[in-house]
């Protein structure tokens, strides 16, 4: 049986989604933005960002997976589910809950980039630079953090923890997981 140990707490993380909120506000003054759930991880880390934009805010979810399961991403994703709304002309922030290997995300962005969005950034609670494959620049990181795998606000272990308040390591027999 895993154990879970606190990494970013809860107040730390509550803290640092105000500033990226009031950035964004800042930064698309007068214009509505769009905020683009990537399910499931990223949906606790919206609803608490979309709260902290002082400006029109709507929201849209979009699924995607890469294949395979485990704690490693493979090189291709499958839309599971796609927008509801077109983003052409709009004022597009993909929110996400960790960027890895950058593989997810970049083909994501590009995707995005093809249906002409007036403007589009990302947004990503989580950072692991090191484990970087594929290029993906992050508009908006609440934290960069070194390569231990994390659970809770939204990310999971075999579908566990997400709902916890807070980042966590992951320990199965006195190892933390990575
Ligand atoms: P990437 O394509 O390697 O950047 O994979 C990103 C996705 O892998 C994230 O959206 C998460 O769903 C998952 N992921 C990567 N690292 C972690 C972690 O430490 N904990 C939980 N999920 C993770
Ligand atoms: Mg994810």
């Amino acid at each position: 049986m895993e154990k879970i140990s606190v990494m970013i707490s809860e107040e730390d993380v509550d803290k640092r989604i105000r500033e990226i909120g009031e950035e964004i506000t800042k930064k698309y003054q007068g214009k509505e933005v769009l905020l683009i759930c990537v399910l499931r991880g990223g949906s606790f880390f919206m609803c608490e960002l979309a709260k902290r934009i002082n400006l029109d805010v709507k929201i849209d979810f979009m699924s995607v997976s890469s294949y395979g399961g485990g704690t490693e991403s493979s090189g291709h994703i499958k839309i599971i589910k796609d927008l509801e709304e077109s983003v052409e002309g709009r004022n597009v922030i993909v929110v996400e809950d960790i960027i890895d290997s950058g593989r997810t995300l970049s083909h994501l962005m590009n995707l995005l980039k093809t249906r002409q969005p007036a403007s589009l950034a990302l947004c990503a609670l989580l950072d692991k630079p090191d484990r970087r494959v594929v290029r993906v620049d992050v508009d908006y990181t609440g934290f960069k953090i070194p390569d231990y795998f994390v659970v809770g606000y939204g990310l999971d272990y075999d579908q566990k923890y997400r709902n916890l308040p807070f980042i966590g390591k992951v320990e199965i027999d006195n190892t933390v997981l990575k």
